[in-house]
């Protein structure tokens, strides 16, 4: 259908990912450069009104799916208020989470009843030794906690993002798909993606087919569940195995995309939209608001960014040459 948020290939983008924070507690390796990067200063970053504000113009536009990223953002310590009147929305259907799981147990309980229903937990590595190497930060055995907290809360399926790189964890694969075994557990093994700080090669990148080769060479029954995929615009080509009560799936960013159905936007921490997770093309909501916008002016602005959109990222070599942001100023 036809609105503010349908771009010239007619995806009508329903889904809203809003980044909280440039703050992180863990410094993963594929996600920033060792030093950290520059945080702007408080008054740079949306406040909580505006978060709300933006959210609710989205949802009078056509988003039904808003989901929290980071940075991490359960450092952002409003983040509970925020949820409690994101909540409140009408027609929102879907309000979800990604997560480093590191402070989850905390703030669960309160998240889940202002209307968090989808939760994406993090996890690299099934090895503590190696969790503290990826993140260069300890807390493995708080991530797996709030897994189980997770899981005991009712999410399901909770899902497990875990980027996969040659040499690091790859050879953990069939490890983590048997979490799924007795779990209701979807584990989306991440192809490695290229952002600015985040030493990405080729030689660490693990493509869709060689992780699926590998898993379909362990287990026998393993089927595509196309439908359930095509049902959300998923990002994830999801697998089911036999005898599992979990499933798994791939992200394949790189080796193929899936923007021909991609309903998805981007609003970064200082708040400029941002149409394609690789595209550097961003303009200012922030500077609109602080400027006195009207809610027309904004969905003006919004419009046209939307139809401004490409068609498709640019590859896996182009977008390492292409300046973008790093990978924790944008939230995934
Ligand atoms: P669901 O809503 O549960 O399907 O999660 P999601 O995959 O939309 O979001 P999540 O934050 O869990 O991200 C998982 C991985 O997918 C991360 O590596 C993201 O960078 C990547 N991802 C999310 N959205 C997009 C997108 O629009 N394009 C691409 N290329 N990757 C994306
Ligand atoms: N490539 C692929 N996925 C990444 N993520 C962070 N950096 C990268 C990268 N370079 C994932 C995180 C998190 C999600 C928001 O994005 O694992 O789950
Ligand atoms: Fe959408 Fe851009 Fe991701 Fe393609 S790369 S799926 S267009 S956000």
């Amino acid at each position: 259908k036809q609105s503010v948020l349908t771009d010239t290939f007619q995806r009508t983008h329903t889904y809203l990912r809003i980044s909280l924070t440039e703050r992180c507690n863990l410094r993963c390796q594929y996600c920033m450069p060792e030093e950290g990067v520059q945080l702007q200063h408080k008054d740079k970053i949306l406040s909580t009104e505006e978060i709300v504000r933006l959210s609710k113009l989205f949802v009078s536009a056509g988003v039904n799916k808003i989901r929290f990223t980071g940075g991490e953002p359960l450092v952002r310590n409003d983040i509970e208020p925020m949820m409690e009147e994101i909540g409140r929305i009408p027609g929102l259907k879907t309000i979800a989470l990604t997560t480093n799981g590191i402070l989850l147990s905390r703030k669960l309980a309160r998240l889940q009843s202002a209307g968090l229903n989808l939760l994406n937990i993090s996890l690299d590595t099934l090895d503590e030794h190696k969790f503290t190497m990826i993140t260069r930060r300890l807390g493995w055995k708080r991530v797996m906690d709030s897994i189980e907290l997770a899981l005991q809360s009712g999410f399901s399926p909770v899902k497990i993002n875990c980027v996969v790189m040659r040499g690091v964890n790859d050879m953990e694969i069939i490890d983590f798909v048997n979490m799924t075994k007795d779990k209701d557990l979807e584990v989306r093994f991440i192809e490695y993606m290229p952002f600015d700080g985040n030493r990405w090669n080729d030689k660490k990148f693990v493509s869709y087919q060689e992780m699926l080769g590998r898993i379909q060479e362990h287990f026998g029954g393993i089927t595509r569940e196309l439908q359930h995929d095509q049902q959300f615009n998923n990002t994830s080509k999801s697998y089911s195995i036999q005898g599992h009560k979990g499933r798994v799936g791939f992200i394949t960013s790189m080796s193929d995309h899936f923007c021909s159905t991609c309903n998805r936007l981007r609003i970064t921490a200082d708040g400029n939209l941002k149409v394609c997770l690789f595209g550097n093309a961003e303009v200012s909501l922030r500077d609109q608001m602080r400027n006195g916008a009207t809610d027309s002016d904004l969905l003006e602005i919004i419009h046209q960014a939307v139809l401004n959109k490409k068609e498709s990222h640019a590859g896996m070599y182009e977008i390492a040459k292409n300046k973008n942001r790093p990978m924790i100023l944008i939230g995934g």
